[in-house]
């Protein structure tokens, strides 16, 4: 029971990964605020029924949890959230989040709501959850937040530039808490999830091929992000910090974080020409190819 006496909040906890790591911290022993406005994928709407369908999940297991339906993207919204986890249980030890939506376009067609909507519920809603949280981890000297971001945005994909600018966001953003609050014991660590959820289950299943494939994908239940999840919010890893990590069904990844690849100096300095010349024959064999997610986990789920 690595959660016992700990209070959670998991956004986005109505559904697909969210609904499953709020159940298993709930059997952890964890009191868990269910936060999650039930849009549709694409953000609109709006629904409680959600987060009342995770809370009775947790209250037929013996677990306790409350829920809240406020926007991760509205600043006093994430206020309230963790007033109710103080209100309702006197204390908050972890955040987990991970609400979301996607607004797929290619680029030259992404529509400026789409990429607003996409930042503000990724990038500003975990800003602004994680910085209303601060400040209790600040006082009580303790607290961890495990945020989802994604490959979408450590490797790239295709047709999702708000999406992914908005996960790589996520990282940096990460980052610096740790590095912020480190002081204060509070730890900050991410997770890019896979997962058939809603999320992913647009992927096209005509061919026997294609059908095959998603039989496959299916195999990567939301259930399978949620032990590390709950164990980066526990004590056991009070030694983990500042670190991204991947899941894929049964496979857990350290993912690299950006560092000098290769250098070249010049003593007298670089003009375009020279740069033409030299950096970039030198550099060249070392550049990042143009890998989407898919390529780099090419094989099936194990
Ligand atoms: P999902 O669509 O099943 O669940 C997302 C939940 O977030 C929904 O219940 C929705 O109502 C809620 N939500 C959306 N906007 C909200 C807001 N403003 N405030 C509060 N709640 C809000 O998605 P899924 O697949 O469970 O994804 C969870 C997280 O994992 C997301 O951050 C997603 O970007 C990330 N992720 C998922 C992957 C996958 O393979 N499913 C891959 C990579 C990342």
């Amino acid at each position: 029971m690595s959660m016992q006496q700990k209070v959670v909040i998991v956004t986005g906890a109505g559904g697909g990964i969210g609904r499953a790591i709020a159940l298993e911290m709930a059997q952890a022993g964890a009191a868990v605020v269910i936060n999650d406005v039930g849009v549709s994928l694409a953000g609109d709407g709006g629904s409680a029924t959600p987060a009342q369908e995770t809370q009775a999940l947790i209250e037929a297991l013996g677990g306790k949890a409350v829920i809240n339906t406020d926007s991760v993207a509205d600043w006093e919204g994430a206020k309230r959230m963790v007033a109710c986890a103080l209100d309702s249980f006197g204390r908050l030890d972890a955040v987990v989040n991970n609400a979301g939506i996607t607004r797929d376009a290619i680029f030259h067609k992404m529509a400026i709501e789409d990429w607003q909507q996409v930042i503000n519920v990724h990038l500003n809603g975990t800003f602004y959850v994680s910085r209303a949280a601060a400040e209790v981890f600040r006082e009580q000297k303790s607290g961890a937040f495990v945020h989802m971001t994604s490959t979408s945005g450590l490797i790239g994909n295709v047709g999702q530039s708000n999406y992914s600018a908005a996960k790589l966001g996520v990282v940096a953003l990460s980052k610096s808490i740790a590095l912020d609050m480190q002081r204060f014991n509070v730890r900050s660590n991410c997770i890019a999830p896979f997962a058939w959820s809603r999320m992913t289950s647009a992927i096209p299943s005509q061919t026997p091929e294609e059908q095959a494939r998603v039989e496959r994908l299916k195999q990567m239940t939301p259930e399978k992000n949620a032990p590390l999840a709950v164990y980066l919010a526990s004590d056991k890893a009070a030694d983990v910090n500042g670190q991204v990590f991947a899941v894929r069904r049964n496979e857990i990844f350290l993912m690299g974080q950006s560092r000098p690849v290769r250098s070249v100096h010049r003593s007298e300095g670089w003009t375009p020409d020279a740069i033409a010349e030299h950096a970039i024959p030198a550099l060249s064999s070392s550049f990042s190819d143009m890998a989407v997610s898919g390529t780099i986990f090419g094989w099936d789920p194990v």
